[in-house]
């Protein structure tokens, strides 16, 4: 494995030993000093063209926990604002010796654009519309770490499927390891190619509910739509909110997650966001884990 662009390029046993590593380095960082000295001497390129918090953040963390030397790009502030190409930003990173590269891209396919260019480990830290492995992979270890594992669980993914990079490389990894996808969401929310997906479709929320193990509520994601994809705000939420009402029709074991950011009282209720059965917060501190994981394996072997 020499890049992480798509959830899809990951055999079962790849992204097992990705969520087995980061259980073993979910132990560092319980410890009082989180420091390993496995990738002292590395280079890790941060480069973010699109806002983030938690994805930016958490890979930052990752690379520092792992002892890596962290560069850390946004494009605000940068020589990007002068029209300076992504081809030409790539090769002022490689001219420092990047390992690996984290980008985050509005264009769908950047990442992919960027492993021709650079020699070291290309990870796509969100890419368009199109994909956001990392954040499968955390969302895959949050519900294995809840739940006990991930064959045969009942995920259902709700809401805005069609400007969702997190929704598409769930379905892609959660099918690759055994779990039964649904996604639920309004016909105008859902891409015309859906039915190539590997998995099942829904537009009846309430119906789907009461047999899933996990729920995962995505973000609307306003700033990507440039049309009306549903009449109001208040009927979105009516249909495919996740409220008190709905939250009492799941099983008593069934866990709620949203990759974030939220808009909370739209497709979640802050009482659902915040209950117990909640993992939102956890998958932010699981994102680290998983994402020291990912470097560990791309750049930590000897011959890097
Ligand atoms: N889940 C996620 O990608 O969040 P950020 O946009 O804050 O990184």
């Amino acid at each position: 494995m020499k890049h992480l662009i798509s959830a899809g390029d990951l055999s079962r046993d790849e992204a097992l030993l990705i969520l087995d590593t980061a259980e073993e380095l979910a132990r560092v960082s319980e410890r009082s000093i989180k420091k390993l000295p496995t990738l002292r001497g590395r280079t890790v390129v941060n480069l973010f063209f699109e806002d983030s918090t938690r994805t930016r953040i958490s890979f930052e963390a990752a690379a520092k926990r792992l002892s890596a030397d962290v560069i850390n790009f946004s494009a605000k502030g940068s020589s990007v604002s002068k029209g300076e190409s992504l081809k030409d930003t790539a090769l002022t990173l490689e001219a420092m010796g990047a390992d690996a590269v984290v980008i985050r891209h509005g264009a769908s396919g950047a990442p992919h654009r960027l492993a021709n260019w650079v020699r070291g480990s290309v990870l796509n830290a969100g890419d368009g519309t199109h994909e956001h492995p990392t954040q499968a992979l955390l969302d895959a270890f949050s519900m294995r770490q809840r739940l006990g594992r991930l064959e045969g669980l009942k995920v259902a993914i709700v809401g805005d499927v069609l400007h969702s990079r997190v929704a598409r490389s769930n379905v892609l990894l959660l099918s690759t390891l055994g779990a039964e996808v649904t996604l639920v969401a309004p016909p105008t929310l859902l891409p015309v190619s859906v039915e190539r997906w590997p998995c099942q479709v829904s537009y009846d929320l309430d119906a789907v509910l009461p047999k899933a193990d996990v729920v995962m509520m995505l973000r609307v994601q306003l700033e990507r739509m440039n049309a009306a994809y549903f009449p109001s705000a208040r009927e979105y939420s009516r249909r495919y909110g996740l409220d008190r009402d709905r939250f009492a029709k799941l099983h008593d074991d069934a866990i709620v997650m949203h990759p974030g950011p939220m808009n909370r009282g739209m497709e979640i209720s802050a009482e659902v966001a915040d209950s117990p059965r909640s993992t939102i917060v956890e998958q932010v501190g699981n994102g680290v884990t998983v994402r020291m994981a990912a470097l560990y394996l791309l750049i930590g072997g000897e011959n890097q």
